[in-house]
């Protein structure tokens, strides 16, 4: 069933919604992003992700095409219109189209605005449905500001490929040894009882799945720490996560074809999926 997309102040079914070929989001990957889930309808940490949206334009000098309370209409609106308890819910800018191919651009184009929404199944309950995954390391070929979502994602495309042809689920990324982050996810490691996660630099994306995370662990008393993080650290984890809106927090049991920890989801994972599930259904309940 196709869905109704909204296209610069038009809902559309998706098959009708065209942009120019000259759109620098086509051409350059001249934009920025944001993936979020809806949970019952209704939209999980919108103001955090309109917030990491806005900061985005702001990098890149996108001027924000919407207010705040536009955008939030537009993503009620969107789920609304679409199928599906949960959705997916897809949020793109682009810096428009001057009706050619330039680098440069002139200030004073219009911003190409998407939105689209797709169903999706996702578990409410930790079990044992909930898929541990096999990783593998590889060198962040990314551009140098992973911390903007820019929609220019060869890299993590390229790197993606690079996993699936390994026989691998996930890939783990590293820069001259450090780790940074999944393809499209953040990296924590639990090492004797302790969270360890990558330090937030101009590489790593703040992801509001990490954030939530870095919530719950003070509120439940789990110690965390920013740290770099090594390979070595990688292989001699008690447990490894990767965490994204779309995956949660999602246990990996081998890298690089070594058995993390026990081979088996941790513990210390348990309690945090649980709590994830505990509080996502309280928040999205009384949609924050
Ligand atoms: N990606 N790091 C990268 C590079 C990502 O692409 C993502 C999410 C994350 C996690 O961010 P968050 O917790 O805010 O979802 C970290 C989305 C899901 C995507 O590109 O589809």
């Amino acid at each position: 069933m196709p869905g109704i997309v909204y296209l610069d102040g038009q809902w559309l079914p998706s098959e009708h919604a065209t942009v120019s070929v000259f759109d620098r989001g086509f051409l350059f990957g001249d934009g920025v992003y944001e993936v979020i889930m809806a949970y019952h309808r209704q939209p999980f940490r919108l103001e955090q992700h309109l917030a990491r949206l806005f900061r985005s334009l702001e990098h890149v000098g996108i001027p924000n095409p919407l207010g705040l309370h536009e955008w939030r209409y537009l993503v009620e609106q969107l789920i609304e219109r679409n199928e599906g308890d949960q959705q997916s819910i897809y949020l793109q800018v682009t810096r428009g189209s001057s009706g050619k191919r330039q680098h440069n651009y002139p200030t004073d184009l219009k911003p190409t605005l998407l939105a689209t929404s797709q169903p999706v199944s996702v578990l409410e309950k930790v079990t044992t449905e909930i898929e541990p995954c096999s990783a593998i390391l590889l060198e962040d070929i990314r551009w140098a500001r992973g911390d903007i979502k820019s929609t220019s994602l060869l890299g993590s495309v390229l790197l993606k490929k690079a996993v699936y042809e390994s026989g691998a689920d996930e890939g783990i990324l590293h820069r001259d040894g450090v780790v940074t982050e999944g393809t499209a996810s953040n990296v924590f490691v639990v090492k004797q009882g302790e969270l360890l996660t990558p330090r937030l630099s101009d590489y790593i994306l703040t992801g509001i799945t990490r954030d939530f995370i870095f919530e719950l662990a003070e509120r439940y008393g789990i110690p965390l720490l920013e740290t770099d993080i090594s390979l070595q650290t990688m292989y001699d984890a008690d447990e490894i996560w990767l965490t994204s809106s779309t995956a949660e927090v999602r246990p990996v049991i081998e890298l690089d074809g070594r058995e993390i920890g026990t081979g088996k989801p941790g513990n210390v994972w348990k309690r945090m999926a649980q709590l994830y599930q505990k509080h996502k259904s309280e928040l999205y309940s009384c949609g924050a």
